[in-house]
């Protein structure tokens, strides 16, 4: 009998943490894993690529570390003059890719951890998720896969992949083409390369709750921060940012697009804290909404290029309140903190659909909020809602009444800016005058101001 109660506390210990908590939202909505598939726990490193690896759908449970590290290799490279690993706390500079500077000396020798340059890849249908804030994969990052979709990484730990050497590896990398990627509650530090790359193809994903921790001895700008941050520069990403923790981290956090591309990215509620650099780096093809997010003590909340893009934008009034039902946030930048460029080409932000977050928070309350939920062990303590952002708008969300039981559409008319039709969708078919309900997608359709003036600047017109 007590041998009976003992085993069953203990799969009621485990089952909790056996299933991805929450559901995936922004632009990763949809990242469903590998559902109900029965988890597996790999028992050894072999046993853990094995899995990661193949389309099979699958939920993968990492309750320990899995260490990589321990089998070095050498190769030439290059050392940076004006800060050196050498002598002055930088990074090396692995093969020939960034010696060609004037700043940089030939080294013949550099030693570096061999599993570093070479990721764990990450085919479709898979969640993998740490158990109990003790899930970490060290020294080998994720790489998902060309074209592979559908995967929920959360509550997962990436550390020590070669920090010193820069081309010594990624934590995670995205192949291109991927879609339905939920990236939350994990934590990277210590890192080579990039803390999350996506390559040129793009991929749709969401990043929440996640810590960026830059601090390290090896920093590419020799001041104990981590250069290499985040970088989406593919042609049709789309990626939503929310209530992520950035902090000691002095570069690309993130840079977003190059000239030529495409892509849209909505950054909400993210924590920017003691960064010697800059956050967010902006490039020409690049629509980028930037709202609620907090920067505290950090020299450059954008760079000087970000400034001269106009899809950048960190003041989008009232620009979100024909899709959000809400106004944008305003970001809060503390006194000891550079500036934030503005941006105006709203215009962009019609055309976000439904990838807004849950739950939208002021800029004020993001720093307590994030630093006490951020990361693997804080897993599960967003369970207790956010506090809600207070609407600013006579546009606030007013929820469509109750279909009554076997009609269509309900009765009555909804009101400026609410939903009025979709698919799944019953309240109110018809809008409040002078709004009228307009299809915005398949899922979504909106009552908007009926004036086509103010349709033409909505861009459906
Ligand atoms: C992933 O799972 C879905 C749903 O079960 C399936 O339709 C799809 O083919 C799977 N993807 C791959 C690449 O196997
Ligand atoms: C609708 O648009 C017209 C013209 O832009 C404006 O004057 C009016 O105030 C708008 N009405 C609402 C309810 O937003």
């Amino acid at each position: 009998m007590r041998f009976e109660i003992i085993a069953l506390l203990a799969v009621a210990a485990t089952t909790s943490a056996q299933s991805v908590v929450g559901t995936a939202y922004g632009y990763g909505a949809g990242a469903t894993g590998g559902g109900d598939a029965a988890p597996v726990t790999p028992a050894s490193n072999e046993e853990l690529e094995q899995y990661l690896a193949d389309d099979t759908k699958r939920v993968i449970l990492l309750n320990r570390e899995f260490d990589f590290t321990g089998k070095t290799a050498s190769g030439a490279g290059c050392d940076k003059t004006t800060c050196s690993a050498n002598s002055g706390g930088g990074q090396y500079y692995l093969g020939d890719l960034s010696c060609g500077g004037s700043d940089m000396t030939r080294v013949s020798s550099i030693t570096y951890d061999a599993a570093g340059i070479t990721p764990l890849k990450v085919g479709s249908n898979k969640s993998i998720l740490g158990v109990g804030g003790k899930g970490v994969i060290k020294g080998k990052g994720l790489s998902i896969a060309k074209g592979a979709s559908n995967v929920i990484i959360q509550g997962v730990e990436f550390t020590t992949i070669n920090p010193g050497i820069v081309w010594g590896g990624d934590a995670l990398d995205m192949q291109g083409g991927n879609t339905k990627i939920w990236v939350d509650h994990c934590k990277f530090s210590l890192v080579g390369r990039m803390f999350v790359v996506s390559h040129y193809d793009g991929a749709e994903a969401t990043l929440s709750n996640n810590e960026f921790d830059g601090v390290t001895d090896t920093s590419a700008t020799c001041n104990g921060n981590h250069y290499w941050t985040m970088m989406m520069i593919g042609k049709t990403d789309k990626f939503t940012l929310d209530k992520n923790y950035f902090h000691h981290v002095s570069g690309r956090a993130p840079k977003l697009g190059q000239d030529g591309v495409n892509s849209y990215f909505h950054a909400v509620n993210n924590l920017f804290e003691e960064m010697k650099g800059h956050a967010f780096d902006a490039y020409t093809g690049v629509r980028a909404l930037v709202e609620g997010n907090a920067f505290v003590a950090v020299n450059q909340p954008s760079t000087e290029h970000a400034a001269g893009i106009n899809t950048f934008v960190s003041k989008g009034g009232n620009a979100c309140s024909s899709v959000f039902g809400r106004a944008c946030l305003e970001n809060s930048v503390d006194s000891s903190s550079g500036k934030l460029s503005s941006g105006y080409s709203s215009g962009f932000i019609a055309q976000l659909g439904k990838i807004d977050v849950p739950k939208p928070i002021e800029a004020s309350k993001v720093a307590a909020y994030v630093k006490a939920n951020a990361g693997p062990a804080n897993l599960g303590a967003s369970s207790s809602p956010a506090p809600a952002a207070t609407a600013t708008t006579a546009a606030a969300a007013t929820p469509a009444p109750a279909a009554p039981i076997g009609s269509g559409f309900a009765a009555g008319t909804a009101k400026l800016y609410a939903q009025c039709g979709g698919q799944g969708f019953n309240g109110p078919a018809r809008c409040e005058a002078p709004a009228t309900c307009v299809k915005m997608n398949e899922w979504y359709s909106q009552c908007i101001n009926s004036s086509s003036k103010f349709r033409r600047a909505l861009g459906h017109y």
